[in-house]
């Protein structure tokens, strides 16, 4: 799944793993994870998130290659959220994943002022990392609704970090989408909406995608 800093995919991709039974793979909350672990990995990924720069290709594609050969996405498939999202991601899944591809990629559309507005009141479980926001707050006092973990701001959702993300998505991510088109996996989705709406929309593709296939 593609898309703008806050487009929703993490929520999006959350949704659609549980409707297809079918892991989550985010290289975002894999780095949180072990930066928050402190790894050798976790310390060398910290800096580039607080500060919102992208973390380099070579370590992205490792974490991935490491998480594709796991038994799960083997047997089951999967749900990429926030990768590829460099033109050298993109050329690097495709290599990991031969002769086989990717079904389908899901660009999620949103304006910018929207990006922004949602990422400035989004906030997340520091235990799982569901996503709340100011206007969807968990039922009880800032703890999470799922697993009773603390609900915080995101450390990389300060006005400055967002900015580089947003600029960093237009000149590194959003060729993707044409890149994509050109090789005819694109479904294009418009993000505005609630949530419940825009996972129908999100389904509906995908089920399209898979009845085409075995036509
Ligand atoms: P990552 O965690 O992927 O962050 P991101 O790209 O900045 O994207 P976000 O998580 O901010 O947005 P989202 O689209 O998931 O929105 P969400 O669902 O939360 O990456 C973090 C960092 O890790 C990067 O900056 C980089 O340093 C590094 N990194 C990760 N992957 C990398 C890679 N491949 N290469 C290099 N570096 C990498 O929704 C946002 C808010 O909106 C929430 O509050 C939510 O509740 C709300 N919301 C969602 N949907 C709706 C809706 N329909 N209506 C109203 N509100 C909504
Ligand atoms: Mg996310």
């Amino acid at each position: 799944v593609l898309g703008k800093q806050g487009a929703g995919k993490g929520t999006q991709c959350v949704r659609l793993s549980r409707h297809y039974v079918i892991p989550h793979i985010s290289t975002g909350d894999l780095f949180r994870t072990a930066a928050a672990a402190q790894t050798p990995y976790g310390k060398l990924v910290e800096h580039y998130i607080a500060e919102g720069e992208l973390v380099p290709d070579d370590v992205v594609i490792g974490v991935v290659a490491e998480r594709l050969a796991e038994d799960d996405t083997i047997r089951k498939g999967f749900v990429l959220d926030g990768f590829p999202r460099t033109l050298a991601q993109a050329e690097g899944l495709a290599e990991l994943l031969a002769p086989d591809d990717l079904d389908l990629v899901l660009d999620l559309e949103i304006p910018k002022e929207v990006a922004l507005a949602r990422l400035s009141e989004r906030r997340v479980c520091v235990s799982c990392g569901t996503n709340y926001s100011l206007s969807r707050p968990p039922k009880f006092d800032w703890t999470c609704d799922i697993c009773g973990g603390e609900v915080v701001q995101r450390e990389d959702d300060s006005e400055e970090a967002i900015r580089r993300r947003l600029m960093l998505y237009e000149e590194e991510t959003a060729p993707l989408v044409a890149w994509y088109e050109e090789r005819g996996k694109l479904a294009v989705i418009d993000g505005l909406g609630e949530p419940d709406e825009v996972q129908a929309r999100m389904v509906a593709a995908i089920d399209a995608a898979i009845r085409s296939r075995h036509q």
